[in-house]
């Protein structure tokens, strides 16, 4: 059967042993009947540069743009980088501002996600991010999800308890993509 939603998912994180990119697989395993998602590397994105955006994007950012425009559904799932938005992820996220008024996240429901070993779950990238997408989207998922106190992956795998926060958060998140669809 087709997936009925195609999404995106933007990770915060380069490392393999990320929290966050372990949520977005798990998030795409879990979500696999019904939403195809497409997990692009951010790493692969030159650094934003106006002067190359004016010439033409390069084939990284032209791939991100593309994979974004073809979802309804784009979900972020950021750490918390000294309080705030780690580079990678803003960079991929001020190229898909562009153009200016008419960037690739307008008319995509946007949600975001930050699995955390402290206590305060991603309070400030997440309070960051919402403010951000929300100047850059129509649709900006205002409930955002903090998991904290995740150390470690076990086998590469989140504990139970962040699971089941995703599988929670994400039944909320799709009755909001359908209200807004
Ligand atoms: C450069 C850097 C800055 C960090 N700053 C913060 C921070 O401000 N607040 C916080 O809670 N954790 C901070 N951390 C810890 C990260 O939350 C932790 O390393 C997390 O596991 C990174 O996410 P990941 O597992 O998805 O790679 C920082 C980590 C790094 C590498």
């Amino acid at each position: 059967m087709a997936s009925a939603l195609r999404s995106t998912f933007l990770v915060g994180s380069l490392r393999s042993a990320s929290l966050n990119k372990a949520a977005a697989t798990y998030a795409a395993r879990m979500l696999d009947q019904t939403t195809s998602v497409n997990i692009p590397d951010l790493g692969l994105l030159p650094l934003y540069n106006q002067d190359v955006e004016d010439l033409r994007d390069p084939g990284p950012v032209s791939d991100l743009k593309a994979a974004v425009l073809e979802s309804e559904l784009v979900v972020i799932f950021s750490p918390e980088y000294n309080y705030g938005i780690p580079g990678a992820l803003k960079n991929a996220i001020d190229w898909l501002s562009r153009p200016f008024g008419a960037g690739c996240l307008l008319d995509r429901s946007v949600g975001i996600v930050s699995i955390s070993p402290g206590s305060r779950a991603g309070e400030n990238v997440r309070e960051q991010l919402l403010t951000v997408c929300q100047a850059l989207s129509h649709h900006a998922f205002p409930t955002t999800l903090g998991v904290g106190v995740v150390s470690e992956l076990k086998d590469g795998e989140l504990p139970d308890h962040a699971k089941s926060a995703l599988d929670h958060w994400f039944g909320d998140l799709m009755r909001y993509v359908a209200t807004e669809s």
